[in-house]
């Protein structure tokens, strides 16, 4: 019979001092799952091997675990599919990362209920029409369908950058799902208001838009693109004044000024440091080194780029641009590069 080795992270913080890890030699049929395995090890060699299941169907979210290093759900990965993947009939199976470990593979998750909470991730409807429900469109669904069918399996939190680097941030699903609720036309305005409040304090561009929690969602929502979302809202709500939208506005503005970001400036733009600029400036041309960031911009680019930039205006491809904003970088460039020739 074809067998799978499943080489299993075992701990009790109660009893051992450091984790190990167990072989267990499954017999595998077709179609046979990660969960069942375990199951499998569980009733018939070792009943004291802690994991935790619910649905079996990649509903409930409790079986993610790390396969191979990559978080699945058991219930949904074929064993037989890792094999083939790794070419190696032995599969390493470990609890998520970045959580606390109550036993073998279960984790603490005691934290999502607490962000749910503090991130209000539940629907708060307006009053519906008179005598009628609400109705919703197809293609408002459309928006947030895909958010709407997140299982807060924690994969996504268990590879997340921001959080591997402890920064304040609370984890890629609950933009996820504060996107999703900030979509819906049946919820109160006062509320959405309040999400993007959350949204701010609770870290949103602390996200270093590695891209990872896209990779490994089992429901292939992108959170990452989700948390890009949530960002342009609190923008557009008129929320400016944090770092992180400071530095959106920074990209744009450069973006479209001189067609490049602008290390040099980005510390003015964001803390308003002109002074640090300037000093930076200055060290770097007393030792010789060469202020690269400051474009050198070719005769006519400038009257050609307002050009471009008003034609995409008008045809409705950007929104509109404050030409305040870029004729001050104009003026910067133009001031820096005057300096340079002294
Ligand atoms: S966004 Fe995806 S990975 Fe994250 S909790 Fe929801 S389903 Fe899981
Ligand atoms: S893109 Fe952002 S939310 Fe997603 S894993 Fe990276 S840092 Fe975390
Ligand atoms: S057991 Fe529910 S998602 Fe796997």
């Amino acid at each position: 019979m074809k067998t799978a080795t499943f080489r299993v992270f075992r701990f009790n913080p109660e009893t051992d001092r450091k984790p190990q890890y167990q072989d267990y030699e499954i017999p595998i049929t077709k179609g046979i799952t990660v969960l069942e395995g375990l199951t499998y090890i569980k009733d018939n060699i070792d009943p004291t091997l802690a994991f935790r299941a619910f649905c079996r169907s990649g509903i409930c979210g409790s079986c993610a675990v790390n396969i191979n290093g990559k978080p699945r759900l058991a219930c949904k990965t074929p064993i037989e599919k890792i094999m083939e993947e790794f070419s190696s009939k032995t599969i390493i199976i470990e609890p998520l990362s970045r959580f606390k470990i109550i036993k073998d593979l279960v984790v603490d998750t005691e934290g999502k209920k607490e962000t749910i909470k503090r991130f209000n991730l539940w629907l708060e409807e307006k009053e519906p029409p008179r005598d009628a429900e609400f109705t919703v469109s197809p293609e408002e669904v459309k928006q947030y369908e895909k958010e709407t069918d997140c299982i807060l399996c924690l994969a996504c939190c268990s590879v997340c950058e921001a959080l591997k680097e402890n920064i304040p941030f609370s984890g890629p699903f609950a933009f996820v799902r504060t996107f999703r609720f900030l979509s819906d036309s049946r919820e109160k305005e006062e509320i959405k208001e309040k999400r993007l409040e959350i949204a701010l304090n609770a870290s949103v561009w602390s996200c270093l838009q590695c891209q990872k929690c896209v990779a490994v969602c089992p429901k292939n929502i992108a959170p990452a693109d989700d948390i890009q979302k949530v960002r342009r809202a609190i923008v557009r709500s008129g929320k400016k004044e944090s770092p992180g939208a400071k530095k959106l506005s920074h990209y744009l503005n450069w973006i479209y000024a001189t067609g490049q970001i602008n290390r040099l400036f980005l510390p003015a733009d964001v803390y308003n440091s002109e002074k640090a600029v300037k000093e930076f400036i200055k060290t770097c041309r007393e030792h010789g080194i060469e202020v690269w960031d400051i474009p050198h911009l070719p005769d006519g680019f400038l009257a050609l780029r307002d050009l471009i930039i008003r034609a995409l205006v008008e045809e409705g491809n950007i929104e509109a641009i404050d030409f305040k904003k870029i004729r001050k970088i104009d003026e910067k460039i133009e001031a820096l590069l005057k300096g340079e020739e002294k």
